[in-house]
């Protein structure tokens, strides 16, 4: 099919894989109500031959069942509208059976996808925002580091990213250089490894994953997953040290004006801001123009 005939979701999420649902959800219910783009939806999970399978049925949009693809990965539900612009990204650690899989919930956040996303790539924040934990003055600049686009997998990549931290992860035993490699696998879904250097090697780094669904161009539900080589620290202290982390992030962000995302120009833009820039210039590219604010547009916020 043509994705041409599909008016009803914004041009920029059809093709796209969009997650709707943590796995997690289901747990005490067979159906769970959500939203994409304004959409209400039904998410049913059904057992067939001992597999999870799940449905997807809009309220008020009409899209025939041939052209929404529904699947489960990484312990998440992903919806694809019309034909899909590539498969949902790999997530090798996930598969490693020792690792640690820690789904961090689902967080309401009044901002653009686009900014929340931004805001996840962004170490200049960390000894501002995440002060004691992901960064401490002095020791605020952001060194130099590699950005690359992936062209085989239409991916942006950030390597040789280094920060001081004074408290990486659960498990951190003292202040630490860590290292990042940050991974921004299609518009809307970024993964981040942190080299764990107290890990015992089960997986090369820590990953965090935050994958955005849309509710609006203003609204979003960010959904956090780690993967973690820490046989010590409880599910429970490793989902409240990501909460800490995102509820310092949240009002940040819910502050920060406007709420869609420009992508023209950054104010003065610097090397740390060398990843922002190639996700800007990268959503250029592709003509990407959900929740992009636009210079002549006052923002209407849903
Ligand atoms: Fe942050």
């Amino acid at each position: 099919m043509s994705n041409q005939h599909l008016p009803s979701l914004a041009p920029s999420l059809v093709g796209e894989w969009i997650v709707l649902a943590s796995e997690q959800e289901f747990v005490q219910q067979q159906q769970i109500k959500t939203r994409l783009d304004g959409h209400n939806l039904t998410i049913q999970q059904d057992i067939i031959h001992a597999e999870k399978v799940y449905q997807i049925r809009f309220d008020a949009l009409d899209i025939a069942p041939s052209d929404i693809a529904v699947q489960a990965a990484y312990g998440f539900v992903w919806l694809c509208i019309g034909t899909e612009k590539k498969p949902l990204f790999q997530l090798q650690e996930y598969d490693v059976a020792a690792a640690r899989r820690v789904p961090c919930g689902a967080y309401g956040v009044r901002t653009s996808p686009l900014r929340g996303i931004e805001n996840f790539l962004d170490m200049a924040h960390f000894p501002y925002v995440h002060t004691g934990i992901l960064g401490a003055e002095p020791e605020t600049a952001v060194k130099p580091y590699q950005v690359e686009w992936r062209e085989e997998v239409d991916e942006i990549w950030a390597t040789e990213c280094f920060f001081t931290q004074p408290l990486a992860a659960p498990s951190s035993p003292q202040p630490q250089e860590t290292e990042y490699v940050y991974r921004v696998a299609s518009p809307l879904n970024a993964i981040l490894y942190k080299v764990n250097t107290a890990a015992e090697g089960i997986i090369p780094a820590d990953v965090v994953c935050l994958f955005i669904q849309p509710l609006s161009e203003t609204h979003i539900r960010a959904h956090l997953l780690m993967i973690l080589d820490d046989q010590t620290s409880s599910i429970t202290d490793m989902v409240l040290f990501q909460q800490k982390i995102f509820t310092q992030d949240k009002p940040i962000l819910e502050n920060h004006l406007p709420l869609k995302l420009p992508l023209e120009k950054l104010e003065i833009p610097t090397k740390a801001d060398a990843l922002a820039t190639a996700y800007r210039k990268w959503l250029i590219a592709k003509n990407w123009s959900y929740g992009v604010h636009q210079n002549t547009q006052r923002e209407h916020v849903a």
